[in-house]
């Protein structure tokens, strides 16, 4: 498909948003269209997430593994809000002329509807930190409000699934913006195989970096990283998380295995690459592997009264 299709259905995707602007952007351009695409790409992964677990699992199921029958109901509207999402950026392209990606199959790592929820809330975070990490290559301002609009769903979805599993769900001032290689990182790997048809999108996952030590963990803690092969030379452990970023030197490693303490700006969930140096540079050409996943259990809430 020719970037010039794909950005004619940016432009109409906008033109058939409620809330888009009355004036049709005329220079949306070929990045747009690669994040509209991707967006899909994630999309499509939750909304099979949901309606595979919707599946499995009745109200009972979840009341018998301790939620709240409620959650039951949120569930049901965070599948709809998925396949809303989903349908939106699918009819914006096709109404353009251009071939939206196709849902792909996948493999999620569930068998109790705890574990679901769980994935879950990990799954919506890095959904947040997709749209957020998008946010400042996206040209067109109303394709931008778009996708904002997107990401508070997501959002909410994310609060709703950590309140449910018992953390907190505003674990950090912040969001917790990520590249696009490195979402797709993660999501990839639920990922088993997409139709050929589909548009190849100019993402590339980064070698796997597991925690191995149990989550969720503290500040301080020191935390085992496991990646598929281990670095030679420098390296160190960047961890994002809000809008900081920290490298630390690992501590030590051996047997494949890498220890390191996690910085105390690590709030909720958090990501840790390695990565050849300590610039706190994200880049393709300084990560070595990851994210790995991690989950840090906010400190008590301080907060000032007096009101200057
Ligand atoms: C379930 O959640 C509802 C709505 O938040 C609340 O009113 C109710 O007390 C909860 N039930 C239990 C058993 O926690
Ligand atoms: C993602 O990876 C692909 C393939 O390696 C690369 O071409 C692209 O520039 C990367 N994107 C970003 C935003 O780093
Ligand atoms: C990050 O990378 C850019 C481009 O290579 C470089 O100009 C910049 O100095 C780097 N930042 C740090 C903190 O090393
Ligand atoms: C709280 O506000 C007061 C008045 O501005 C200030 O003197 C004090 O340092 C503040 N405390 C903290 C913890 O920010």
């Amino acid at each position: 498909m020719r970037f010039s299709a794909i950005a004619a259905a940016v432009t109409g995707l906008l033109s058939i948003a409620s809330a888009a602007p009355t004036k049709r952007q005329s220079a949306s351009t070929d990045i747009d269209a690669i994040i509209l695409q991707y967006a899909l790409t994630l999309e499509h992964l939750e909304n099979a997430f949901y309606k595979k677990a919707l599946s499995m699992w009745d109200q009972a199921s979840f009341v018998e593994a301790g939620f709240n029958a409620s959650i039951y109901n949120d569930l049901k509207y965070i599948a709809h809000d998925e396949e809303g999402h989903v349908v939106y950026l699918e009819a914006g392209l096709t109404a353009a002329g251009a071939m939206p990606v196709a849902a792909c199959t996948y493999d999620f790592p569930m068998t109790t509807p705890k574990e679901f929820i769980a994935l879950a809330s990990v799954i919506e975070g890095v959904g947040v930190s997709a749209y957020l990490g998008a946010a400042p290559l996206v040209t067109s301002k109303a394709y931008l409000s778009a996708a904002g609009a997107i990401l508070v769903t997501e959002a909410l979805h994310q609060s709703t699934t950590r309140g449910a599993i018992g953390e907190i769900p505003m674990a950090n001032v912040f969001g917790t913006p990520m590249g696009i290689n490195a979402t797709y990182s993660i999501a990839s790997a639920f990922i088993t195989s997409c139709p050929s048809t589909n548009m190849a999108l100019p993402v590339a996952a980064y070698p796997a970096l597991t925690l191995v030590s149990g989550s969720p963990t503290a500040p301080s803690a020191l935390i085992d990283l496991e990646p598929k092969t281990m670095p030679s030379g420098t390296y160190y452990a960047t961890f994002v998380s809000g809008l900081d970023i920290v490298a630390v030197a690992p501590q030590s490693s051996s047997n494949g295995m890498i220890m390191v303490p996690v910085p105390a700006m690590v709030s909720g969930q958090g990501y840790v690459f390695l990565t050849k140096d300590n610039s706190g540079n994200l880049t393709d050409s300084n990560i070595l592997a990851g994210p790995a996943i991690l989950e840090v259990t906010p400190s008590s809430p301080t907060f000032n009264l007096t009101i200057t």
